[in-house]
């Protein structure tokens, strides 16, 4: 895994999002993973700052993201295709036609993980995938424990990722108790990761992710034997390490 040492979170976003651009202008046609939380939206801010600027062209991309919450629609204000449209699709050019998310509707989670993992199949599979990390280690939404070989499927959120997301609700029993997300096997097939945090939240997780044991109990320590995987953390997430 290469490491990139960023100041802060503002630097964090530019260097991802010098990343992100990379991708995008040496493959016009790619294929982005992308993610929500808190972490990616400075991220997000940077490539529209760009885009606005001329620099960054979305004409062609197309995007897969890594989750979604089950039994809410995409309507939903707190739905992660909301929070993508609000957060970078409306102020892009990419083509509402190319973005994929996991359908938060489809009561059938067999069906939707199949789905979805043919759609991802059918692209040709992801150019570059944006993460995240939960405090407790979790990718997507891989908690602690999950099988390194699934692909997409249905989740129980943790109490603790509950209470995490809680802050983009009214109330913590407004927070979906499952979730739909990319498996650890999906994320791996991706040709490049680009793992993002911030903040000392994220010191422990990241310590054990980087250099803990390769374990389930850490899913995001699966990211040590990815080929292409870049870590661009702030002085406080990189702390402990
Ligand atoms: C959620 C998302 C993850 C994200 C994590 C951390 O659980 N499913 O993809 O990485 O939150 O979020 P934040 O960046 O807000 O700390």
């Amino acid at each position: 895994m290469k490491i990139i040492r960023a100041k802060d979170y503002q630097d964090m976003s530019r260097k991802a999002a010098n990343i992100i651009s990379a991708q995008v202008i040496m493959k016009p046609h790619c294929i982005l993973g992308l993610a929500t939380g808190g972490t990616p939206v400075g991220t997000y801010q940077q490539l529209v700052e760009w885009y606005n600027k001329g620099d960054l062209d979305f004409s062609e991309v197309t995007t897969v993201n890594l989750d979604e919450y089950r039994g809410i629609a995409k309507e939903h204000p707190q739905s992660y295709w909301s929070f993508m449209f609000q957060n970078l699709f409306n102020h892009v050019n990419i083509n509402p036609s190319n973005v994929y998310l996991p359908d938060g509707t489809n009561p059938d989670s067999a069906a939707e993980g199949a789905r979805y993992d043919a759609i991802i199949q059918h692209l040709g599979g992801v150019d570059l995938q944006l993460l995240g990390i939960g405090n407790n280690g979790h990718i997507g939404f891989n908690e602690p424990g999950v099988a390194f070989e699934l692909g997409t499927h249905c989740v129980d959120l943790l109490e603790s990722t509950i209470e995490a997301n809680k802050r983009f609700f009214e109330k913590k029993e407004d927070v979906p108790k499952q979730a739909y997300t990319m498996g650890i096997k999906t994320i791996m097939q991706a040709r490049k990761v680009l793992l993002v945090a911030s903040g000392a939240a994220k010191a422990e997780a990241i310590k054990a992710a980087c250099f803990g044991p390769v374990t389930p109990q850490v899913p995001g320590s699966i990211l040590q034997m990815h080929p292409d995987c870049t870590l661009v953390g702030d002085a406080e997430a990189l702390s402990l390490i």
